[in-house]
């Protein structure tokens, strides 16, 4: 699928496989939900705009990279919470954003609680944040809410997805990159995601 990068390095599918286990307790899913995050981060900022620099090494000059933009990363309430430390140890001098979304249980339509985003988001690289993509109406809620505060540079971090979601972010947010360990077979009547993982956000808290 266009723009939809399956990143399937075997230390990502291996950890997703036991994030999927419905036998992985909330304290050991928390734990592989971010090595699995940190994994994925490498792949998803693979194509962040650089520029030339130079610095001094203590035997020369030598000629280097930095990165264009800061970062701001967004996780999407409650269960992005889930990959964001492990990325924030990476990307140690991000600014991190909040949205909060939230299905309805009967229409599955998203609805936002919380929003607490820097300003001038024009500037940044933006990563959203979701380990969920199932219908993909919280993603197109948030990538609205970002384009509405000028952000150009997003991209998301995902999980897994269902292909309707996929199909339902393309129709909306054709240009966003997504970035996920699994495009599963469909969503359920209740809008789960099959096989998929269960509740990401219960399992995380153990709710
Ligand atoms: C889950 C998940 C995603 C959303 C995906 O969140 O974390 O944000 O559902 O579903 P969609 O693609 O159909 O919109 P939920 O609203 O259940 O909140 P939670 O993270 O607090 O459990
Ligand atoms: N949200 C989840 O946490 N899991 C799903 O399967 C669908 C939405």
């Amino acid at each position: 699928m266009k723009g939809v990068t399956v990143i399937t390095h075997p230390l990502v599918q291996h950890n997703l496989t036991r994030l999927r286990d419905h036998r992985t307790r909330p304290q050991e899913f928390r734990r592989v939900l971010g090595q699995v995050a940190a994994l994925m981060l490498y792949e998803a900022t693979r194509s962040f705009a650089v520029r030339r620099t130079s610095v001094e090494t203590p035997l020369a000059p030598a000629q280097g990279f930095s990165l264009s933009r800061e970062v701001v990363l967004v996780p999407v309430l409650r269960a992005g919470l889930g990959m964001l430390d492990a990325i924030l140890q990476l990307i140690p001098n991000a600014r991190v954003g909040f949205i909060g979304l939230k299905r309805e249980e009967t229409t599955l339509r998203a609805q936002f609680y919380h929003k607490s985003l820097p300003k001038d988001l024009h500037r940044f690289e933006v990563i959203l944040i979701d380990p969920m993509l199932a219908t993909g109406g919280s993603t197109v809620a948030a990538v609205n809410l970002l384009s509405e505060l000028r952000a150009r540079h997003v991209r998301l971090v995902n999980l897994v997805a269902a292909p309707e979601g996929i199909r339902h972010v393309r129709r909306h947010c054709p240009d966003l990159p997504i970035f996920t360990a699994a495009v599963d077979r469909k969503l359920n009547d209740r809008g789960y995601i099959v096989p998929g993982l269960g509740d990401a956000g219960d399992r995380l808290f153990g709710v």
